[in-house]
């Protein structure tokens, strides 16, 4: 069986990223310049933008059956993402609530929403799907539970797994060691190894630890700086192209789906990431989080 698919288990998210001069102090009520609402959601996100570069991309999620669903499902499938195992539920759509600095810098928070609606069955009517899925790509923002499920059953299927340990919190071990790439940004990064990642050289030092205690292969992303990759226990860095930052909400996700493609397409994990830089850099220099992905020939040029 050709397995020529990625499959995102994740979330979907109505973002409401508002552009503010600089954060407001306590009590404070600060005027905002503008206000953008788009398709977002870390695993939507990361889904849209694998299947722009041109290949094949399966999202596994719920949604609510309220106007925002409609709107995430419409995008996603505007860009080429078959929604056929989102589940809508009754409960209200996920939601990213984003503040975003003129720097480009964002401060975040997620409602959980129809995401935490997920459950063990949204899996399992996804088996047949996942015996013809190269790689499956997770997030943090469903249940734990269901996310460990996932990865037993992504493996038994026989899947390569992505997990991007973000939002930060504990992951039993075992299931740590089951997947065989984890990607963390530098917060994230510091929250696992309990110590600060703010530079290359931290990077370095942490990837080392993290490739040890997990037994896998570990991607740092590190905002503007790049990232270092640990493939098979040989790290790199990989520098980021410079580029004037508009808004950098899903640049990681970005980043993300541009290493599912990299990887289907055969190139190595370190080949995949610096291919990844490319993809982020043009979406860190357009507005929102889906629309600001390249397709392939963009990053091309
Ligand atoms: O990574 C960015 C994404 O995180 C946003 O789209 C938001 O919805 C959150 O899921």
């Amino acid at each position: 069986m050709m397995r020529d698919k990625i499959t995102v288990i994740g979330s979907l998210n109505y973002d409401i990223v508002v552009k503010i001069p600089r954060l407001p102090k306590l009590g404070e009520n600060l005027l905002a310049d503008e206000t953008v609402f788009s398709a977002g959601g870390k695993g939507a996100n990361q889904a849209v933008q694998a299947s722009k570069l041109g290949v094949p991309v399966y999202m596994v999620g719920c949604v609510g059956e309220d106007a925002h669903g409609d709107f995430l499902l419409e995008a996603a499938e505007k860009y080429g993402v078959n929604t056929e195992y989102v589940r809508r539920c009754s409960e209200h759509t996920g939601m990213g609530l984003i503040n975003a600095l003129k720097d480009g810098s964002v401060f975040a928070s997620i409602v959980r929403g129809a995401n935490f609606a997920m459950a063990k069955e949204d899996i399992d009517k996804a088996q047949e799907l996942l015996k013809e899925t190269y790689l499956v790509i997770l997030q943090m923002e469903i249940p734990q539970e269901i996310n460990e499920y996932a990865i037993e059953k992504a493996k038994e299927c026989g899947c390569k797994v992505l997990l991007n340990a973000a939002p930060a919190a504990e992951i039993p071990l075992d299931y740590l060691k089951m997947c065989d790439i984890i990607v963390v940004n530098e917060v994230e990064a510091g929250f696992y190894l309990k110590a600060d990642v703010k530079n290359e050289e931290e990077a370095r030092k942490g990837i080392a630890a993290l490739a040890k205690a997990y037994e896998t292969d570990i991607i740092i992303t590190l905002g503007k700086a790049g990232a270092v990759v640990s493939e098979q226990g040989s790290v790199s860095f990989i520098p980021s192209h410079k580029v004037q930052a508009i808004e950098t909400t899903g640049a990681g996700d970005s980043f993300i789906g541009a290493v599912g493609y990299a990887l289907l397409n055969g190139q190595s994990l370190t080949k995949a990431c610096g291919f990844a830089t490319c993809c982020s850099a043009v979406t860190v220099c357009r507005l929102g989080a889906q629309d600001s992905m390249p397709f392939l020939r963009e990053v091309e040029q």
